[in-house]
């Protein structure tokens, strides 16, 4: 009988550990026989520790469970499925999984994250197998017909991104995974990186092998020690295994990889940050161009995409660009792992195909606010994402629709905030948050933050409300226009849609009279 108790950072946070030693130490107790995997999260969060059993009817899960809830458990009879308060039933059947379209996440979960064999008994492996037979363009021309997006937030054609770098010339060419996951309540390059690795594995080697590139790093940062200790398992499996070195599942492509740790500086997830870091130097943004498809890692042409961007590859390369276009709406093709968080009863991961709206996640699959008052305001993207109000709640998940609102998907990760949220307090953390992390490379960026947060404090203390809100639109528009990189570029996106959308909240408060 197989345990599956996760070993996820989120899960580990909340108590998972105990859990598995409480559960080893009852087993032997009672002289059962059972195995523990420890596998990657399924992304329910409020289940969590999630622990499920294989039966011959499929896995039943129970959650959330705590050491002390062991005894209990195999009291009822855990290893055949039995009844328990805290029994859900079928995993696969709790309506927050079932609704989801799991391409990318398909295996997170359900597999053991450091068994290849596992993997390749879940599908794993076929992209590349289907890869080394190919041409290195037909690869190319499959990930571009996939409409495949960066989705790492700026959601530019991973295709055309590769094309750029297979055309470039270079002795020796790159591919790096940003995995310098920064923004605000996301976590899905994190759950992929210790819930299902080789899939990130395949996929970096599948864009080595589709460019001429032999290298590739994964650059994550520091905060998340159990995702690198995954990954730099997963990568040496691999490497035994024959997936990567000198020699790609036995053909003549070369490809090897490893994994590099920054400080965790959130402008290091700014693409030329990155590779200034990953180069031993500051993490200090460069001016594009030359783009770094052009001149990247070390001046080489090199591929940057996001995890979730090379994760989602494999299953484009073993089930054709067709299957994977076939999800999603508008420009914006394939699903998208979106991920849950803040002010919600339901938070997590959930991976579904473009143009679900923001509504239908706030309310429906998120169930509202976890306080159970109404909810204000959505952030959507990152601590550089706008805020949504209500009355934007029709916009679909989708690139372009969230553009036309004046806001973007980024990383996709939304933040919910209930009636209680100050949003004056809001737009004075963006400014606040850019200040803190800018490079200090460009002026519009490192003076206009700290400009900023002046701004938002006289318009809180009632100074000259009305030119002040003035100056800090005309702040937020010299930096959206005039900044360097994204982080001053976008920092305008959180004050902006705190401005137009709840007004009342910059407003002085009227005196109470005595
Ligand atoms: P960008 O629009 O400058 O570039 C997008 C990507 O396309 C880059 O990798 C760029 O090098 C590449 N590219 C552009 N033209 C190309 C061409 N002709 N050939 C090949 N490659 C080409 O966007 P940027 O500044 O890299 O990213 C901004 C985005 O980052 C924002 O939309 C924001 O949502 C997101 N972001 C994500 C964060 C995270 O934690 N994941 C944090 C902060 C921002
Ligand atoms: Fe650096 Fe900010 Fe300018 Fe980006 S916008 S280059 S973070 S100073």
């Amino acid at each position: 009988v197989k345990i599956y108790i996760p070993r996820d950072a989120a899960v580990l946070a909340l108590g998972a550990e105990k859990v598995a030693t409480a559960m080893a130490d009852e087993l032997a107790a009672r002289g059962l026989d059972a195995t523990i995997v420890r596998n990657g999260s399924r992304g329910m969060h409020w289940l969590e520790p999630l622990v499920e059993v294989e039966t011959a009817g499929g896995r039943i899960a129970y959650g959330p469970v705590k050491a002390r809830d062991v005894p209990s458990l195999l009291d009822a009879g855990l290893l055949s499925g039995g009844a328990h308060p805290l029994c859900l039933g079928k995993t696969e059947e709790i309506p927050f999984l079932k609704n989801q379209t799991r391409l990318t996440f398909a295996r997170c979960g359900v597999t053991d994250p450091v068994s290849l064999d596992d993997y390749r008994a879940h599908g794993g492996l076929r992209g590349l197998e289907k890869a080394v037979a190919m041409q290195p363009a037909a690869i190319v021309a499959e990930v571009t017909e996939s409409g495949l997006r960066g989705r790492g937030g700026a959601g530019f054609p991973t295709g055309i991104k590769w094309k750029t770098v297979l055309e470039a010339q270079g002795a020796q060419k790159y591919i790096v995974c940003n995995a310098d996951e920064g923004d605000s309540g996301t976590f899905a390059d994190r759950m992929i990186m210790e819930g299902d690795p080789f899939v990130l594995i395949e996929g970096m080697a599948i864009a080595g092998i589709a460019t001429g590139a032999t290298r590739g790093y994964v650059y994550t940062r520091s905060e998340y020690p159990h995702a690198i200790a995954v990954m730099s398992e997963a990568i040496e499996i691999a490497r035994a295994a024959g997936v990567l070195g000198s020699s790609v599942l036995g053909s003549s492509h070369a490809f090897d990889m490893e994994v590099r740790t920054g400080a965790g500086a959130y402008v290091c997830g700014e693409e030329t940050s990155l590779l200034n870091s990953l180069e031993g130097k500051r993490g200090i943004v460069r001016a594009k161009p030359p783009l770094p498809a052009h001149k990247g890692l070390f001046d080489c042409p090199t591929v940057i995409n996001n995890v979730i961007s090379l994760a989602s590859v494999p299953v484009i390369l073993d089930k054709g660009a067709g299957f994977y276009r076939d999800f999603g709406m508008g420009r914006s093709r394939g699903t998208i792992p979106i991920q849950i968080a803040g002010n919600v009863k339901h938070g997590g991961l959930y991976e579904t195909a473009f143009g679900l709206t923001l509504g239908e996640l706030v309310d429906d699959i998120a169930g509202g606010t976890a306080s159970g008052r109404p909810v204000k305001a959505v952030q959507v993207g990152g601590p550089l994402g706008a805020y949504f109000p209500r009355s934007l709640f029709n916009t679909p998940f989708d690139y372009e629709a969230f553009a036309a609102k004046d806001g973007l998907i980024g990383h996709a990760g939304i933040v919910v905030f209930d009636d209680t949220a100050d949003m004056l307090k809001q737009a004075r953390f963006a400014m606040e948050f850019c200040a803190v992390e800018s490079c200090g490379k460009c002026t519009p960026c490192r003076i206009g933050s700290i400009r900023g947060v002046e701004v938002a404090d006289n318009i809180a203390a009632g100074i000259d409300p009305q030119k002040n809100r003035k100056l800090l639109a005309d702040l937020c528009n010299t930096m959206k226009f005039g900044s360097l990189c994204a982080l001053g570029g976008f920092t305008p996106y959180p004050v902006m849609s705190a401005m137009t959308h709840f007004p009342e909240d910059f407003e002085p408060v009227p005196a109470v009279e005595a």
